[in-house]
Order: C-alpha cells, then sequence, then structure tokens
C-alpha cells in the first residue's frame, strides 16, 4: 500500500473523511476500481466520470476526487460508508495527474524527460532522437503515435500522449527498467487536457505551426497556446528546441525564460542545415545529406530518410541531442541508423516501374510538403489519393482538396476514418475547395487504392496519404482491419502478374 499524502499535491476546494490515506491504486474508469482504490472523477468529450461515482464506491473505491461537492456527498451518503474520503477540487484532470505523478514516485525526476509538440513531425522526431541516444549507448524509452516502448516491451498506442495516469504509469515502468531516457510524443490535445501536468522536462521541443485540430481547440490561437504550455513544464535547467523557420516559433526564442537552441535552414539558426543533398531516385533508393553547423563546428549527417521536412526533424533531434550534450560522432551515429519510420514516406517497392509512396500526412502543411516532395523525386505524374477524417477538423478538408488538387497531377478523392460522419458529406467538404477539375471521387478507400494504382505509368508516383502505419478504418464507431499499405502492395502484384488491365481513363 503506498499512503498518499492528497493534501500535499493537490489543491483543495473542501474535504471530508480522512486525508493522508493508503490507497493501492488511482483509476478515473470506474470499471477498474478495486477494493481501497482512489477514483478520480473526470469530465470527458463523451462521457462523465462524475456520473460513475457510485459506481467505483461499489466496486470498492475508498477515496473519490471530483469537482462536484454536492454528488460527493450524495455518493458518501448513499453508500453509508463514514471512512471514504471526499475531496472536492476545481480541476480533476489536473488533480489526477499530479495524485499519479505522486503515487508513481515522480518517474520524470529519475530519468531525462524529453517532450516533442509541434503540428507534424512528432513521431518521426522523436524516433531519430531515441536513435542518436541509443547511438550513444544509452537507454530510452518513448511514448508517441504509434506505440509505447518502456523497455517491457511494446504497446500499441491508443493516444499520441496517454491520460496523465497512464503516463505515470508508463514512466514509472522505464524507471524500473532502468531507462536513462524517455521521448515522448505531447499533442496539443494531450496540453490542454493537462496531462503532463507533474512532469519534469529536460528537453522540450516545438516543431512546426499549421492549422490542425480546429474542432478542439477552436482558435489558431487556442491551439497554439495549448502547444506552448509544453515549456511551462521544464526543469529549472531545462532547454527549449525550437524551429525558427516557422515564423509562429521564432518569437518564442526571445520569449522563453530558458536555455533556447534554435534550428533551421535559413540563417540565424544555432544548429543549421546546409547544402542538402537528395537522391531519391527510382533504383537509386532513398537518402539525403546534408551539412550541419552547430556553435562547435561543421559535420555531415547521411539519412535513409528524405524530404525537406525530414530535414527539418533531423534538424530538432540534433538540437535535442545537443542540448543534453551528446557527442557529434553519435549524432551522426544515431541519424545514419534511423530507419524510416512505419507509414512516414514509406516507400513500397515490388519491382513496378512507378513509384508509390505511403505517408501519413493528414494535415494542409503535411500534404503540400508530401506532394511537393514527390513532385521532387518523381519524373513524370503524382497521383494522389486522399480523404479527410469524421469526426475532426472540418475547416481543414476544402483546404486540403485545394492543396492536393493544385500540387498533383492527379487527385483520387476518398474517405480517410469517417468516424460517424457520412463519407460522401466529408468529401462534399473537400470538394468545396479543389482548384482543378483534376480529380476523381471513389468514397470507398480499398476501391480508390487501386484506382490510381491501375492510372500510374512508368515514371509516375502514386501517393497514399493519410493513414499511414495505421492498420484499421474507422466507420460509425467501429475499427475494421483496413492497412493501405497491404491494399497497394496487392494492387501493384496483381497489375505486375497482369492480372489487373492499365487503368486508361487516368
Ligand atoms: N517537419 C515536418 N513538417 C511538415 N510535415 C511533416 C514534418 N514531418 C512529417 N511531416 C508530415 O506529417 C506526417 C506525420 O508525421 P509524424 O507522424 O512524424 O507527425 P506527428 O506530429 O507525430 O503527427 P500526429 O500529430 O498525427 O501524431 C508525415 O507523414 C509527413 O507527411
Ligand atoms: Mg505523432
Amino acid at each position: 500500500m503506498i499512503e498518499l499524502k492528497l493534501t500535499e499535491c493537490l489543491r483543495i476546494k473542501s474535504r471530508i473523511g480522512p486525508q493522508d490515506k493508503d490507497i493501492k491504486g488511482i483509476a478515473y474508469d470506474s470499471r477498474r476500481v478495486k477494493k481501497d482504490f482512489l477514483f478520480v472523477a473526470v469530465r470527458g468529450l463523451s462521457v462523465d466520470g462524475h456520473d460513475y461515482i457510485d459506481d467505483a464506491i461499489s466496486r470498492g473505491a475508498s477515496a473519490v476526487v471530483a469537482e462536484h461537492a454536492v454528488e460527493l456527498k450524495r455518493a458518501r451518503k448513499l453508500a453509508g460508508q463514514d471512512e471514504i474520503t471526499v475531496i472536492e477540487v476545481s480541476d480533476s484532470r489536473e488533480a489526477l495527474a499530479l495524485i499519479s505523478a505522486s503515487f508513481y514516485g515522480h518517474p520524470s525526476k529519475s530519468l531525462s524527460l524529453i517532450g516533442i509538440t509541434g503540428t507534424n513531425g512528432k513521431t518521426t522526431t522523436s524516433y531519430i532522437t531515441k536513435s542518436i541516444i541509443e547511438a550513444g549507448g544509452k537507454t530510452s524509452g518513448l511514448l508517441g503515435t504509434i506505440c509505447y516502448m518502456t523497455g517491457s516491451g511494446i504497446t500499441n498506442a491508443f493516444n499520441t500522449t496517454p491520460e496523465s495516469m497512464d503516463l505515470q504509469r508508463y514512466l514509472s515502468e522505464m524507471v524500473n527498467n532502468q531507462m536513462d531516457y524517455a521521448v515522448i510524443e505531447v499533442s496539443s490535445h494531450a496540453l490542454s487536457l493537462k496531462r503532463v501536468e507533474g512532469c519534469s522536462f529536460r528537453t522540450a521541443a516545438f516543431t512546426n505551426f499549421t492549422h490542425d485540430h480546429l474542432d478542439f481547440h477552436g482558435t489558431m490561437d487556442e491551439y497554439y497556446r495549448a502547444k506552448r504550455r509544453l515549456f511551462k513544464y521544464l526543469s529549472k535547467d531545462g532547454s527549449a528546441v525550437l524551429n525558427t523557420d516557422d515564423p509562429m516559433i521564432r518569437p518564442l526564442a526571445q520569449k522563453l525564460n530558458c536555455n533556447v537552441i534554435t534550428c533551421g535552414i535559413e540563417e540565424g539558426a544555432m544548429i543549421r542545415a546546409e547544402n542538402i543533398r537528395e537522391s531519391g531516385v527510382r533504383g537509386a533508393g532513398f537518402s539525403m545529406s546534408f551539412d550541419v553547423r552547430t556553435p562547435e563546428g561543421r559535420f555531415e549527417i547521411n539519412s535513409s530518410l528524405i524530404g525537406r521536412f525530414n530535414v527539418y526533424n533531423i534538424l530538432m533531434s540534433i538540437g535535442i541531442a545537443y542540448s543534453l550534450g551528446v557527442k557529434e560522432n553519435i549524432i551522426r551515429d544515431g541519424i545514419k541508423h534511423a530507419k524510416p519510420v512505419d507509414g512516414r514516406f514509406e516507400n513500397i517497392d515490388e519491382g513496378q516501374d512507378y513509384l508509390c509512396i505511403v505517408d501519413y500526412a493528414h494535415t494542409e502543411d503535411a500534404l503540400r510538403k508530401l506532394i511537393e516532395e514527390a513532385r521532387f523525386i518523381t519524373e513524370k505524374r503524382v497521383i494522389t489519393v486522399f480523404g479527410c477524417g469524421g469526426d475532426r477538423d472540418r475547416t481543414k478538408r476544402p483546404v486540403m482538396g485545394g492543396v492536393a488538387t493544385e500540387l498533383s497531377d492527379l487527385a483520387v478523392i476518398t474517405s480517410d476514418n469517417p468516424r460517424s460522419e457520412e463519407p460522401s458529406e466529408i468529401i462534399m467538404d473537400i470538394l468545396r475547395g479543389v482548384k482543378k477539375n483534376n480529380y476523381t471521387v471513389q468514397p470507398v478507400r480499398d476501391e480508390a487504392i487501386r484506382e490510381a494504382i491501375s492510372m500510374a505509368k512508368e515514371g509516375d508516383t502514386v501517393l497514399i496519404a493519410g493513414k499511414g502505419h495505421e492498420n484499421y478504418q474507422e466507420v460509425n464507431g467501429v475499427r475494421h482491419h483496413f492497412s493501405d499499405k497491404e491494399i497497394a502492395r496487392e494492387a501493384i502484384n496483381k497489375r505486375l502478374k497482369g492480372h489487373m488491365p492499365r487503368n486508361t481513363k487516368g
């Protein structure tokens, strides 16, 4: 049993019952409550934990933290158990995070915690950073969009940044597994929902800031404020790593009151990429090299990642490594050995005479950069398959429609994860922004991929954007097995074997 000094870690509005109490565990889902657990009632987007206080008590909760004293008192009375502690707080999400940090022994203080935020590039930057750390003979856990690695196996990720209690538990698992570092992606949702409250970051990086998530944040200002909050959790001697080529991030270099490392391609950045050389041509394999200038000198980087956006991701990782005092030769090694990330500019090569790239671009900026990159390495046409997610930011749909049709030779507009929305309505939103009559509409995603592949000619590139590593498609709240990569591979092979004729329309 762990004695939890609730009074030490919470801003309490009112309380009843014993205060410093031994609890066996914490839960914010009443179904996970066991005997002598603390239940924290959190208001979620679809359910409100306050409605489950009775249930939590009936399952054995010995303490409850919530935002509404009335419900707490009622629950306690109903339970007829005077020994149940009830605590009213003004923000139960913050309380959940702080209690969890305390319950798990403040793991972020026992390892070096690195947080990465930004609209795009978080996952990629986190993998490169982990590779650099490991090149130096150190160990690192990782939490992000694709999976969680704590040193005891790999778990599929549910949220890019886990809920605070789970986050603290994963960090404590890393500490138990003697990890030196933890690299975590910190989403704007996580920052708004106080998931990293109670964490102490040694380094916090901000990759870029462009349009996304306005369904949740409402305005770009709010979205920005959420991202900026990451720096609030820096430890006293912590460092901020900033992409100062991004005009929204540049001013932070002056505003933040901590050690700042600036990265960019443009003049003035402390860690600067120069002389970028890319080879992404068919048959030659993908690779890239460039020179990096740091305040200490200059060295050459070689990477199997390609694309200008990956130059930024690599620079951010170098900035992070630099903040940790990692030596240049280790940085070079780590970058050289960093493998392309699952579903990020992934080349589906079955020996066909056109390129097929699967990528996770699902924002306007990512889609723009992806198509521009494809254009750079493509001899002939770029054919882009894409859609937009349901129940998410609607304002980006026409903008993505504009970008895809403007920059591609041909766009096949389809569904992403429609979730609870009608696919045809999402597509209507996309069509509002199309710039040219160079598109077809095929709402069934696997059909759309097949259609694009059937149209490809020698020297073309088929880009399949939006779902990257995902192995499901969510329709009406149900996740069905679905993999862009599997479908693309199958279609390419069918064509190679002559089982699928080339579509002469395209
Ligand atoms: N630095 C970058 N700038 C702009 N676009 C990028 C950058 N890095 C990656 N991308 C694009 O964004 C997509 C997602 O990349 P990545 O998964 O690394 O970002 P993320 O920030 O983790 O995204 P998410 O918010 O979905 O977790 C990539 O497939 C690519 O198209
Ligand atoms: Mg991510």
